[in-house]
């Protein structure tokens, strides 16, 4: 068990954490479960002991500032990281992420987000991994490992099953426990067996009738007891809701601050009798055991006393954005490109979407867009661009032309302190404010600077946020009246969306002078303070039909159509669900258009989760590009002009909603049962007979393989298979070779086939490869409801060695 794997350093490590925790008082201790702000928790000098600092995660690291002021590397979405199925490089994605936290002084990086793809509608589907427990688990040991082995802690979240966002804060989810065994817990036990996690984030809903920082069962007996997780245990932000609980039920850090159930209400709690000391005594430990292993408590070793060498950000970003790059379709092998000239058309080539929203927003210092990406590398004169149907439709921070400052005053109107605001997004948290500022002084905020439109006519600016606003664009009063927030979520001024204000005619090229103030009221007894709004902006709308016009003639003139199609902002974020998959705007009409009048038509899918492609028959070839980060648009260059192949087998699988089994992710009197139990994902599809656009495990390199031979043989921990495969293309490539394993009698109550393992060959035009995949002991075994226990399925299997769910190449008998 994980928490048996014991060192010298962490015996002499917990003799420190001891020493240190015997000095301290009942106050000192409780205060030390509770956030002192947004990000940290307080330090301690009488025991030597630093302020922990925590960030989000999970593809950057943010820092305390939620701003562009302060950037980070930002990697491809997690459903990307996921494509690769390289843990390796998992691995490396983590050791970036620790040099990014410790360039910011982050101790702790709230991530990786493990929970599964049990429906296509989840907001947050593109920052969980896959809807297979056994990929999730292997991606987010690569992962956190990687992290750790930068000295940086990391927090495993969501515990557990927060697998949607509708009413996340308190929907009661009813998992059967098999499932819950199989599916949802899986992969936090894996990662607790393999990486040894420092943290655990719990979530904000309930499991079976108990809120998640108070599950005694769930955190102490198996997380804890069952699998020797031996970090802490902190709370999804604002998740803990009653002090006895929280503490009882093995939550060790309430976040954030200063307003928690911990701290004084902690103290009291054990002074009236309520709490057991030990309790307190148990999560202080833990807390202070995180810290030695961070390096901030005196005397104690740090895990990694020297920053490990240095990863270059830019670099490995690509090179993931490749890896992950999944191509679904190539018809007549349309790609790589043969040369000749592009239309690159869509929004999203030129205004990338690289990240997705909420909590998993960071901000890099520079975007390299599909534009920038194919103009370096097609040679002059070989690219055209039109933007196509486009899907910015909505508001959007504004960004592009502005050029703004934060202006804060104080009750006489006194300047006070100044702040820049790229963007136009406001997020000051906690004590994060411009210099000379403080929250008794602060009563406005006014965002002030001039705009310079790139097209003529009516631009259309919104406000997000809650509370006074005046909005003054050249001159002119548009707005100055108060918003109200439209739900009841803490987070709803973050993740909400902007109203529009007001529309103005303007003319590109002219500068205009804008202006929108806030007058700033933070009620006393909200957990956090933090100030927040946005100036969002929409460019004027031309004429569709013409845009899309355009588009064809570009089309129509060059060898091949490139269109990149994309979600939005609306579409996949934190704090609310998708009701369909389809692509917002004309995008589909657009895609039919273009394909109608070009043959070699090329599709890029700018999405952190699935969408339908209701033309994907139409077009020559179709490339899923998730969130790519940062630099995705140069990623995407290296595999359209076949530089690289692209290296992503599908995590989930992609099909319509109609024809999706798990659609449920509304609750329904508070409650969401997965009726489903274990089927989910492909176990679910397989069980309804249904074909999806394309299977889990799908995606095609610039070569060919076939799989020569399959043999299974006792290995040193069970059973193994060794899959001998050749390329037979032309280029040196490399396949993911997956194992499934499927009862050779079908069993109802599983499902027909399971991946077990899986691993990459690499080999060059005609040459071979092999590789050995161990199939876990894990693999054979189902939760018995009736026992409380795994149980191991003696019986015949069928083993198939494959390039997908549905391309099973080999198949071999086994019997256990
Ligand atoms: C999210 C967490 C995140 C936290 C801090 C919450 O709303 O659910 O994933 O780490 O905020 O930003």
């Amino acid at each position: 068990m994980a928490g048996s794997q014991r060192t010298p350093a962490d015996t002499a490590r917990e003799a420190v954490v001891e020493a240190a925790l015997g000095k301290l008082g009942l106050d000192a201790k409780t205060r030390l479960l509770a956030g002192q702000d947004m990000w940290t928790l307080p330090a301690l000098p009488e025991i030597g002991l630093k302020s922990l600092v925590m960030s989000d995660g999970p593809i950057g690291v943010r820092g305390v500032r939620w701003s562009a002021d302060d950037p980070s590397v930002a990697l491809p979405s997690p459903t990307a990281l996921a494509a690769t199925w390289d843990p390796a490089l998992a691995r490396r994605a983590g050791l970036l992420l620790a040099q990014e936290a410790r360039r910011k002084g982050v101790h702790v990086l709230l991530a990786p987000t493990v929970n599964l793809h049990r429906s296509p509608l989840g907001g947050r589907h593109f920052e969980c991994y896959s809807e297979d427990p056994y990929l999730t688990g292997v991606i987010g040991s690569g992962y956190v490992t990687g992290v750790q082995s930068g000295g940086v802690g990391t927090t495993v979240k969501h515990f557990v099953a927060n697998d949607a966002e509708t009413d996340r804060l308190t929907v009661n989810n009813l998992v059967p426990a098999r499932a819950l065994r199989e599916l949802y817990l899986a992969p936090f036990e894996a990662i607790v067996e393999n990486a040894r996690p420092w943290g655990v984030m719990t979530a904000y809903n309930s499991v079976n009738g108990t809120t998640m920082t108070e599950h005694h069962h769930l955190v102490q007996e198996v997380l804890r007891g069952e699998w020797g997780f031996d970090g802490v245990n902190v709370s999804d932000w604002t998740a803990a809701r009653d002090t006895a609980g929280a503490v009882n039920g093995g939550l060790d850090v309430a976040m954030p601050g200063p307003q928690t159930v911990y701290g004084e209400a902690l103290a009291q709690a054990v002074r009236d009798g309520r709490v057991a000391e030990a309790a307190v005594d148990a999560a202080v430990r833990r807390v202070l055991l995180l810290a030695a292993r961070v390096g901030i408590l005196q005397s104690a070793e740090p895990v990694v006393a020297e920053p490990p060498e240095a990863v270059d950000g830019i670099e490995l970003a690509r090179e993931i954005a490749r890896r992950s790059f999944v191509l679904v379709r190539n018809e007549r092998d349309v790609l790589p490109l043969k040369g000749g000239t592009v239309a690159l058309i869509g929004a999203a080539a030129r205004d990338a979407r690289v990240l997705g929203g909420g909590s998993a927003t960071v901000f890099p210092a520079r975007i390299v867009s599909p534009l920038d990406g194919l103009a370096a590398a097609l040679p002059e004169g070989a690219l055209s661009y039109a933007v196509g149907a486009d899907p910015a439709t909505e508001l959007a921070a504004a960004d592009q032309g502005f050029r703004l400052t934060a202006l804060c005053r104080d009750a006489d109107g006194t300047l006070i302190g100044t702040r820049s605001a790229p963007g136009g997004l406001i997020q000051w948290m906690g004590s994060d404010l411009p210099d000379g500022v403080t929250h008794d002084t602060l009563h406005t905020v006014e965002l002030t600077g001039t705009f310079i439109p790139r097209t003529t006519g009516p631009h259309t600016f919104g406000i997000k946020g809650m509370g006074a606003f005046t909005l003054t664009i050249d001159g002119t009063t548009y707005y100055d009246d108060v918003q109200r927030p439209g739900k009841d979520d803490p987070f709803e001024a973050f993740f909400g969306a902007p109203v529009p204000r007001a529309q103005v005619e303007l003319t590109a090229g002219e500068p205009v002078d804008v202006s929108l103030t806030h007058v700033v009221q933070l009620p006393d007894d909200i957990p956090m303070k933090v100030v927040t709004f946005t100036l969002a902006h929409c460019e004027p709308q031309r004429e569709p039909d013409e845009l899309i016009a355009e588009a064809v003639e570009a089309a129509r003139n060059a060898d091949t159509a490139v269109v990149m199609v994309a979600t939005t902002d609306r579409v996949e974020s934190e704090g609310f669900d998708r009701t369909d998959l389809r692509l917002p705007g004309r995008q589909d009409e657009l895609v039919r258009a273009v394909a109608a009048a070009n043959p070699n038509t090329v599709v890029v899918v700018n999405s952190g989760s699935p969408v339908e492609l209701p033309w994907r028959e139409d077009v020559a070839a179709v490339l899923l590009g998730w969130f790519p980060g940062q630099e995705g648009g140069a990623a995407l260059a290296d595999v359209l002009t076949g530089a690289h192949e692209p290296g992503g087998r599908l995590p989930t699988t992609w099909g319509s909603l109609t024809d999706a089994p798990v659609t449920q992710v509304t609750p329904t009197d508070g409650e969401l049962p997965y009726t489903e139990g274990v089927f989910i994902g492909y176990r679910a599809w397989e069980r309804a007979g249904r074909t999806p656009a394309y299977p889990f495990g799908h995606g095609l390199g610039y070569t060919d393989w076939t799989y020569e031979s399959l043999e299974v043989f006792p290995g040193a921990d069970g059973p193994a298979a060794r899959v001998r495969l050749r390329n037979t293309g032309e280029r040196p490539g490399r396949e993911v070779v997956q194992v499934y394993l499927a009862p050779a009698e079908p069993d109802p109550g599983r499902p027909s086939r399971w991946l077990a393992g899986f691993a990459s060959a690499e080999a060059g035009p005609g040459e071979s490869a092999e590789v050995t995949v161990a199939l876990p002991r894990r693999a054979f075994e189902i939760w018995d409801e009736a026992s409380n226990a795994w149980s191991f399925v003696k019986g015949s299997y069928e083993i198939a060695a494959g390039r997908s769910i549905a391309d099973r190449r080999l198949t071999a008998p086994i019997n256990v």
